[in-house]
C-alpha cells in the first residue's frame, strides 16, 4: 500500500474525482471517467464500473475491465443484493457468497456500493478484484463517500 495508507489513497482520489466531474453533466462522461479514475486508482482491481437500475433490472453501464454481464435482477448476486438492500455489500470471497454471479473468472473478492439519492437507489459502484479479500471496512468508507461524489455529479442529469 502506498505511504499513508487507504485514508490517503481515499482523500486523494475524491478531491481528483471531484474535480474530474465537475463542469460536465452528461450522466454517460461522468460515469465512464469515474470507473476510469477509481480503476486506475485502486491497486489490485480487475473490475470497476456501474450498473444502473432501468425498469427495476440493474442494466450494465460505464466499466473498466473485462465485458461482463448486461443485466441483473434486484436480489440477484452481489450487486442485486445490494440495490434490493440498499446498502453496501463486501465479500471477502466471491465463492462464500450464495448466488455471486461470475463475469470474470478472475474475481475472487467484491465491492459493491449502492448510488442512492434521497434514500431510492439508481444504481450500483462495482469493484471486483483477483486477491481474496482485498477490501475491508476501510475500502467500504472510502468507495461510499466516492460514490456519494459520483450521484452529486450524475444526478442532474440522471434526473432529466
Ligand atoms: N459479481 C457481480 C456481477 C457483476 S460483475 O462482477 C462485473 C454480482 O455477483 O452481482
Amino acid at each position: 500500500m502506498i505511504a499513508g495508507g487507504k485514508t490517503a489513497l481515499y482523500r486523494d482520489l475524491a478531491e481528483q474525482l471531484d474535480a474530474l466531474l465537475s463542469g460536465e453533466t452528461d450522466a454517460t462522461a461522468n460515469a465512464a471517467n469515474a470507473a476510469a479514475a477509481i480503476y486506475h486508482s485502486l491497486p489490485r482491481l480487475n473490475w470497476a464500473g456501474f450498473y444502473f437500475l432501468r425498469d427495476d433490472m440493474l442494466v450494465l453501464g460505464p466499466f473498466q475491465g473485462r465485458p461482463a454481464c448486461v443485466r441483473i435482477k434486484p436480489g440477484a448476486g452481489v450487486c442485486g443484493t445490494a440495490a434490493r438492500e440498499r446498502r453496501s455489500v463486501l465479500v471477502p470471497d466471491v465463492e462464500q457468497f450464495p448466488g455471486h454471479i461470475a463475469c470474470d473468472s478472475a474475481s475472487r473478492s467484491e465491492l459493491v456500493v449502492p448510488l442512492l439519492r434521497g434514500g431510492e437507489i439508481f444504481g450500483v459502484l462495482d469493484l471486483d478484484s483477483p486477491d481474496l479479500a482485498r477490501f475491508n471496512a476501510e475500502d467500504q468508507m472510502g468507495c461510499e463517500a466516492l460514490a456519494a461524489i459520483v450521484v452529486r455529479h450524475l444526478t442532474r442529469s440522471v434526473l432529466s
